[in-house]
C-alpha cells in the first residue's frame, strides 16, 4: 500500500476518528434501529389479536331502586327498566330504525327517537314512525346479591317479567 492510499484509508475527521471508525457506528447505529424494528413488529405480530369488549351483561342496580309504574332509563347501558303492574323487565334503548339512542319523555308518557321520529310505548310497541319493529325487550334476571342484571345479548321473542 502505497503511502498515499494509507493516507485515505486512515483519513481523519475533525474529531480525531478514521473515517473506518465512522462507517463502522453508522452501521452499528443501521442494526440497531433495524433490529429495534423488527423487534417492534415482530411483538406484534407475537400479541393476540383480540378485541377486548365490555361484557353484555349490565348491572341496572338493587331492584328496589325502580318504584312501581317507573320508566329507568340507563343511557350508559342503552337500556330501559320499567315497573309495570305485572313486574320488572328490561328493553334495549336502541332504535330499530338506524340504531339511534332513544329517550324517555315522562311528560308525554313514550320512548321517542332524536334521529328520525319513531315513537314507542312504555312496552317498546311501534306507535309511529319509521322504526320497522317495536323496541326488543331483553333478558333481565336477579342476581344473589339483589342486583338487576340485563343481557344485552338476549333479546326475548316473548315478554318476560321480573318478579319483585
Ligand atoms: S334511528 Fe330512530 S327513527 Fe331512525
Amino acid at each position: 500500500m502505497s503511502e498515499n492510499e494509507d493516507a485515505i484509508t486512515k483519513e481523519t475527521i475533525p474529531d480525531g476518528n478514521t473515517r473506518r471508525d465512522a462507517f463502522v457506528k453508522i452501521g452499528v447505529g443501521s442494526l440497531c434501529v433495524a433490529c429495534s424494528g423488527a423487534a417492534v413488529f415482530g411483538y406484534d405480530f407475537l400479541s393476540p389479536n383480540v378485541l377486548y369488549e365490555p361484557s353484555p351483561v349490565a348491572n341496572a342496580g338493587k331492584i328496589g331502586k325502580f318504584p312501581p309504574d317507573s320508566v329507568t332509563q340507563d343511557a350508559q347501558s342503552g337500556i330501559y327498566i320499567v315497573h309495570a303492574a305485572e313486574g320488572i323487565y328490561a328493553m334495549s334503548a336502541v332504535c330499530t330504525h338506524l340504531g339511534c339512542l332513544t329517550a324517555w319523555k315522562p311528560e308525554l308518557g313514550i320512548i321517542a327517537c332524536p334521529c328520525h321520529g319513531s315513537k314507542f310505548g312504555r312496552d317498546g310497541v311501534k306507535l309511529e314512525g319509521p322504526a320497522p319493529r317495536p323496541l326488543e325487550w331483553l333478558k333481565a334476571s336477579i342476581s344473589d346479591e339483589g342486583d338487576l342484571l340485563v343481557d344485552r345479548s338476549a333479546p326475548l321473542s316473548e315478554k318476560q317479567f321480573v318478579r319483585t
